[in-house]
């Protein structure tokens, strides 16, 4: 048996998983704090909590975690301040910053692989030199949310003159201190952040390394971003495409290069196996139906009832759903824009332009991954919450214009992390080949229109923020 661990930006959610099949035998999950800024401890007895029944029967585990949160420690190995999160945008002018010291969008993509936002850790770390000098000063040790959930499942100690802590290279490539072009840190880039060195996690030879043991004697893995985590637990090949609906919309598509993008649509991550996952994240994704049904103040199957019940385009209404500013693309001062509405227009077509905005959205991510690796997309897997509407499953293939896998319920992440804890245990070459049963796959008569309708709006809209 292995397990594997997501902890993800609302709760911790442990799998133990039968390590020949796949099969799911034990789960368990626990709350942490929610927002964009959480005193990282919470993780570990979150972790403790949902994970602990499991650890002493498990020969091996691994960790998912939320990429790019900022874990600062003391020379100790003492928390400095809670953890600045990927959804925290305080630090977009730092990014900005960040840029232009590496000589310009060009020279940043060539360096880390993409262009550095606000949710990439190095943004955080100079906001911290900026504005709370004397956090700066304590802090010794750097760590992303995955590593110090390791670290204490292996027992690590975090005091600097110890090497213990690590990482991967995938959850690596969101820092903004991993270096694709020499595939190591790039520790003088977090220096230059912070305004002075700061010790950083081992990197892993190869993506199966072994890089510690509990003291229970398990096999601990790298471990690895969610991203990269559902990546392989959905089993995905270079080419296939995930599409997570959850609080953020992340496609991304697995390739055996980066993207390079300088324009920032998609970044260059790289994944859990020793390729690349290009990807595209929006910060409005569930939130648009959760608007579009409190708004209607109705209940989920009624809201999917009416979003079905009205026509494609929604009798004219376009949202341009960018409610809470938007990331990709990256107009973090935007608003949501509603046009193309009548006295004709009814609740219906306010819940269909709600789920279509979101379908839009999602499908310009994965137009960008294809546009920018030069790979048509072989499958399209729809996971995540919000993947569960009956209205989202019904219309995704009409808008991407082309069939859709429905994932069945599952962790994947978690799934992702205990298929690496077996991948570690076996030693081989590849990781083990674990089928999903259950998936679906949905076709439906492609309505191009109304992404013709969204775009157009885009591009009018483009420069009101
Ligand atoms: C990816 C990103 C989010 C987090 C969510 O760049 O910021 O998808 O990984 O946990």
């Amino acid at each position: 048996l292995v397990l594997g661990i997501d902890s993800s930006t609302q709760s911790t959610k442990a799998l133990l998983v039968d390590a020949d099949t796949g099969a799911v035998v034990q789960e368990g999950r626990a709350p942490h704090p929610d927002g964009t800024e959480v005193d990282p401890r919470a993780w570990l007895a979150a972790v403790d909590e949902a994970a602990g029944p499991m650890l002493e029967k498990a020969e091996a585990l691994a960790v998912g975690g939320q990429q790019h949160g900022m874990v600062l420690l003391d020379e100790a190995g003492e928390v400095v301040r809670p953890a600045l999160l990927w959804n925290d945008t305080r630090s977009a002018q730092e990014a900005a910053d960040l840029i232009e010291e590496m000589g310009g969008a060009a020279g940043c993509v060539e360096e880390i692989g993409s262009l550095m936002v606000a949710s990439f850790t190095a943004a955080k770390l100079r906001w911290v030199r900026d504005h709370e000098s004397a956090n700066a000063r304590r802090a010794a040790r750097i760590l992303l949310p995955h590593d110090y959930v390791s670290a204490h499942l292996a027992g690590a100690d975090l005091s600097v003159g110890s090497s213990e802590p690590f990482t991967d290279r995938g959850d690596a490539t969101g820092t903004g201190y991993y270096s694709v072009r020499t595939e190591a840190w790039a520790p003088e880039l977090a220096a230059r952040a912070i305004g002075h060195e700061l010790v950083l996690p081992r990197l892993p030879q190869a993506p199966q390394e072994i890089m510690a043991r509990t003291p229970g004697g398990a096999v601990i893995a790298t471990g690895t971003g969610d991203n990269a985590g559902a990546a392989l637990g959905l089993g995905l090949g270079p080419g296939d495409v995930s599409v997570s609906i959850g609080t953020s919309g992340v496609c991304a598509m697995v390739s055996d290069a980066g993207p390079g993008d300088v324009t920032g649509t998609v970044t260059g991550f790289a994944d859990a196996t020793g390729r690349f996952l290009p990807m595209t994240t929006t910060i409005n994704a569930a939130r648009i139906l959760e608007f579009g049904r409190s708004l209607l103040d109705v209940d989920w199957d009624e809201f999917a009832r009416l979003a079905l019940s009205s026509t494609p385009g929604a009798g004219g209404a376009t949202l341009l759903p960018y409610f809470d500013g938007e990331r990709t693309p990256n107009r973090p001062a935007a608003r949501a824009t509603f046009t193309g509405l009548s006295t004709a227009t009814s609740r219906a077509d306010v819940a269909r332009a709600c789920v279509e905005g979101l379908l839009c959205s999602l499908a310009d991510g994965i137009g960008a991954l294809e546009e920018r690796t030069g790979t048509a997309a072989a499958s399209i897997t729809l996971i995540g919450g919000a993947a569960r509407n009956p209205a989202v499953r019904a219309l995704a293939p009409a808008i991407f214009g082309r069939e859709v896998t429905i994932a069945p319920d599952g962790e994947y992440a978690a799934l992702g992390a205990a298929r690496q804890a077996a991948w570690a245990l076996s030693g081989a070459a590849e990781p083990p080949a674990w089928t999903i049963s259950g998936s679906e796959t949905v076709g439906a008569e492609a309505t191009p229109q109304v992404l013709e309708a969204y775009r157009e709006l885009k591009g009018r809209t483009e420069g009101w923020g």
